[in-house]
């Protein structure tokens, strides 16, 4: 008796564990850890798993991924890679290089991924003609956010030139207000400067730093101003700032002891997730200077034995470009749909004025990628220019050093 109650029990538990298995799998890397971020992802958690799938998540914390591709450059290394990795721009290809990810045509091709995709992001999913990744989304890095009653009370209007911009942190600082919530980590030290270069250089020459790292502009008058203005920043924020993660920033400037941050729109989903609205609680604009710098997020399967991952890998990728899903997720994450057809009725101002100015940018020229969100670069040359950008942010380093050291750490890394 007691026999063929084991021999029962063990029989329901195999069959339990095969269901269990069956099916499409997917082991998920990704950074979106933060409020907002967590709350885009479930969204894609939620269709997975009503499709049928089995999710494990891998979340890396740590803004703008840094922390995220050292593990997996150390899974990858070991031989096992998950199945699916949040990984964007020229990043795609040198994984492509590398010969370890998974070709998605069939799912891109029975989509139609390239009718409805801008032929600009398509190129960024392509590796040698075939899609190897699967775009979520379109971020736009150069944003100035702002708590609207501190901005009102020191009778201050959104900045539209760095002179105003800072002219109103040196009021705010009088008053004793913190004018810029930054975070001492890298990644945010790069993504204020982009910003601040955009602003300074103009489209044409941020194309030609930091697209083309031409030597000229990479060391010109114009790249001395901008760290001049970097100094600046330096001076708005707060003797805290080292280290500080961007989301508590963008608390901050939630809870008024900070007015402004400049951040991509991932901040808008942090705000939005604290149940705050925009044009009310907080403020959105184009920072200061003509363009936009785009960060489109995406997800790149990896070569993975095993037909119940690689159901798992077309499952993903057909259900990250879909239409309801880049709807319901880009309105938590802050970004706009990659898809052309999804409508924005549902979108609020910020959004609406994001769509617009990416049409508005792609037409005059100055819709540009975003180098400190790895969109325009590769690694090495990223990660040069990044190193002297923080090296100047975390000393008292003259722009013209900065400058000289800008030109040899990108002709070194070249
Ligand atoms: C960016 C990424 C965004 C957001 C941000 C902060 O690089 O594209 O989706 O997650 O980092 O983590």
């Amino acid at each position: 008796m007691k026999m063929t109650l084991f021999a029962a029990a063990s029989s329901l538990a195999l069959s339990a564990a095969t269901l269990a298995q069956a099916g499409p799998q997917a082991e998920v890397l990704h950074w979106w850890t933060s409020g907002g971020e967590a709350k885009s992802v479930a969204v894609l958690q939620e269709e997975f798993a009503a499709n049928g799938g089995t999710w494990t998540d891998m979340p890396v914390a740590g803004g703008g991924g840094d922390a995220a591709m050292t593990a997996l450059r150390a899974r990858v290394l070991s031989g096992n890679a998950p199945t699916a990795v949040q990984l964007k721009g020229p990043a795609i290809q040198e994984w492509y290089e590398e010969g370890v990810l998974a070709d998605i045509s069939s799912v891109a091709e029975a989509e139609g991924w390239d009718k409805v995709l801008p032929a600009s992001i398509a190129a960024h999913m392509k590796c040698e003609g075939q899609w190897c990744a699967a775009p979520v989304n379109v971020h736009r890095v150069d944003w100035l956010w702002a708590n609207a009653s501190v901005l009102e009370a020191n009778g201050i209007a959104m900045p539209t030139s760095w002179e105003e911009f800072n002219a109103a942190a040196d009021k705010l600082q009088a008053a004793g207000i913190i004018p810029l919530a930054h975070g001492g980590q890298a990644w945010q030290d790069a993504t204020v400067f982009e910003v601040v270069a955009l602003g300074i250089l103009g489209a044409e020459d941020f194309q030609k730093a930091f697209v083309e790292l031409d030597q000229d502009v990479l060391t010109g008058d114009k790249m001395v101003a901008v760290f001049d203005q970097m100094r600046k920043m330096r001076g708005y924020v707060d003797a805290n700032f080292p280290g500080r993660d961007w989301n508590l920033a963008t608390a901050m400037v939630m809870n008024g002891e900070a007015a402004f941050q400049i951040m991509g729109d991932w901040a808008k989903g942090e705000f939005l997730a604290a149940g705050k609205a925009p044009g009310e609680d907080f403020l959105c604009a184009s920072a200061p200077g003509n363009g936009f710098l785009y960060n489109v997020d995406s997800f790149a399967m990896f070569d993975v034995d095993g037909s119940d991952k690689q159901e798992g890998q077309s499952l993903l990728a057909k259900l990250i470009v879909g239409q309801n899903f880049q709807k319901v997720f880009n309105l938590n994450k802050g970004s706009i749909p990659a898809r052309t057809d999804v409508a924005m009725d549902e979108f609020d101002s910020c959004a609406h004025l994001s769509a617009s100015e990416m049409t508005s940018s792609s037409k005059d020229g100055s819709l540009l990628p975003s180098y400190a969100h790895g969109m325009a670069l590769r690694g090495a040359q990223s990660g040069a220019i990044t190193d002297v950008v923080t090296a100047h942010f975390n000393s008292d380093m003259s722009s013209a050093d900065a400058v000289k050291m800008l030109s040899e750490a990108v002709a070194n890394s070249l």
